[in-house]
C-alpha cells in the first residue's frame, strides 16, 4: 500500500518508515527540510520536502503522491520534553492548524484512512480515577493550569481526524501513546546518562501513568493501516502503568546504579512543573485491551 508519514524524520518516524518497508509498503516521508531528505532515503522512503502550515503546497504534495493512507506523526516539543506548559505553544500551533491542514489534504487526495498520533494526556490530568482508563470517557480530566488552549488544540486535532469519516471517503483513526522509552527516545536517554551519575527526579506525588516502547509505537502503528475501526481512539501503552519515580527506579537497576540521590521534587517543580505534573501528580493507568482486541497489538514488556 502507498503510504505517506508527516512527521516522518520525528523520534518514532524514522523507525515507522523501516517497519512499513520492512512490511512491503511504498512508503513517503514528509520533512520541511531538504537537508533531513537523506534520513528519510535511508529509512527506506522517499522523501517529500512539504510544510504542513501551508495548506495549498501540502494539498498538493498529497494529491500528487496519491497515498492511500496518511500517517500523521505531528508534534514539536522540546527535544528533552515539555518542562513548562508554555513549551506546547509550537504544538498548540501544528495541532490546531497543520494537522487539520493535513488531514484536509488526505481528504481531497481520496486516501483511504489517516492515522493521527496523540498522547494519552489528551485524556486530561486527573489526580485520581479508576485502576484503568479506557477509551470510554476520552475527555475525563482537567487541564494542567494555563493548559486550557493547548488541551483544546490536541482535543480538537483528534476530532478533526475521528470526524474525517463522517462527511469524506477518509476515516480516521487516532492513537494515544504512552510516554515513550526504548532506544532514540531522548528523554529516556537523559535519564539513562543521569542514573549512570547516580541521579534521579523526584517527581513524587501519586500519580501514575502508562509507557510505552518505542518499537511497540510502531508495530500499532503499522498494524493500524488495515487493522482497526475509523472514528476510533484506541491507547498505545504497555501492560505496566507505573509511577516516574518507579521507571527510574527500575531503569537505574537495570544499569547496575541501584543507588540515586534524588533531586528533590520541590526543585525539579521549580525548573519543570509541567513535568512535575504530568509525571508526578497525574493518575493515567492506561487501559490497551482496545488496542489489543483490535489491532493486534501485541506489547513486549520492557524497561
Ligand atoms: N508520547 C511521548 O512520550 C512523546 C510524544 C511526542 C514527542 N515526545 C518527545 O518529545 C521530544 C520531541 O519530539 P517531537 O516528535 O516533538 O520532535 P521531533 O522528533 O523533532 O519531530 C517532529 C516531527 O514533526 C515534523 N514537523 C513539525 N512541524 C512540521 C510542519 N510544519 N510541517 C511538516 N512537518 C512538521 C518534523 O519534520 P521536520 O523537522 O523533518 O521538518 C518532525 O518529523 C522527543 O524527546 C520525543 O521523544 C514524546
Amino acid at each position: 500500500m502507498r503510504v505517506l508519514v508527516a512527521g516522518a524524520t520525528s523520534v518514532p518516524g524514522l523507525p515507522l518508515l523501516r517497519e512499513l518497508n520492512a512490511r512491503g509498503h511504498e512508503v513517503i516521508g514528509v520533512t520541511r527540510s531538504s537537508a533531513k531528505t537523506s534520513q528519510i532515503e535511508q529509512a527506506g522512503a522517499k522523501p517529500v520536502v512539504a510544510d504542513v502550515f501551508d495548506a495549498d503546497d501540502i494539498a498538493k504534495t498529497v494529491a500528487d503522491i496519491g497515498p492511500e493512507v496518511v500517517v500523521s506523526l505531528l508534534t514539536t516539543l522540546p527535544k528533552r520534553g515539555p518542562m513548562r506548559v508554555k513549551d506546547f505553544e509550537p504544538a498548540r500551533r501544528l495541532w490546531g492548524v497543520g494537522a487539520p491542514n493535513l488531514v484536509a489534504a488526505a481528504q481531497q487526495a481520496g486516501a483511504r484512512r489517516v492515522i493521527a498520533e496523540s498522547v494519552i494526556f489528551a485524556y486530561g490530568y486527573p489526580t485520581s480515577g479508576p485502576a484503568l482508563v479506557d477509551e470510554s470517557d476520552p475527555y475525563y480530566g482537567p487541564p494542567p493550569p494555563g493548559g486550557e488552549a493547548m488541551l483544546a488544540a490536541l482535543r480538537g486535532m483528534e476530532r478533526t481526524v475521528l470526524e474525517s469519516g463522517e462527511h469524506s471517503d477518509t476515516e480516521g483513526i487516532v492513537l494515544r501513546y504512552g510516554a515513550f522509552y526504548g532506544p532514540g527516545v531522548p528523554h529516556d536517554q537523559m535519564f539513562a546518562r543521569m542514573a549512570k551519575w547516580r541521579l534521579s527526579l523526584d517527581m513524587g506525588g501519586n500519580g501514575i501513568v502508562s509507557w510505552v516502547h518505542i518499537d511497540d509505537v510502531v508495530a500499532a502503528t503499522a498494524n493500524a493501516l488495515d487493522r482497526g475501526r475509523g472514528g476510533q481512539i484506541y491507547n498505545i501503552v504497555d501492560d505496566r502503568p507505573q509511577s516516574f519515580n518507579d521507571y527510574t527506579r527500575e531503569l537505574a537497576a537495570k544499569l547496575g546504579k541501584p543507588t540515586q540521590l534524588r533531586i528533590p521534587r520541590a526543585v525539579v517543580k521549580a525548573v519543570a512543573p509541567y513535568g512535575v505534573l504530568a509525571f508526578g501528580d497525574t493518575w493515567l493507568p492506561v487501559s490497551n485491551e482496545k488496542a489489543k482486541a483490535e489491532l493486534e497489538f501485541k506489547p513486549v514488556a520492557r524497561v
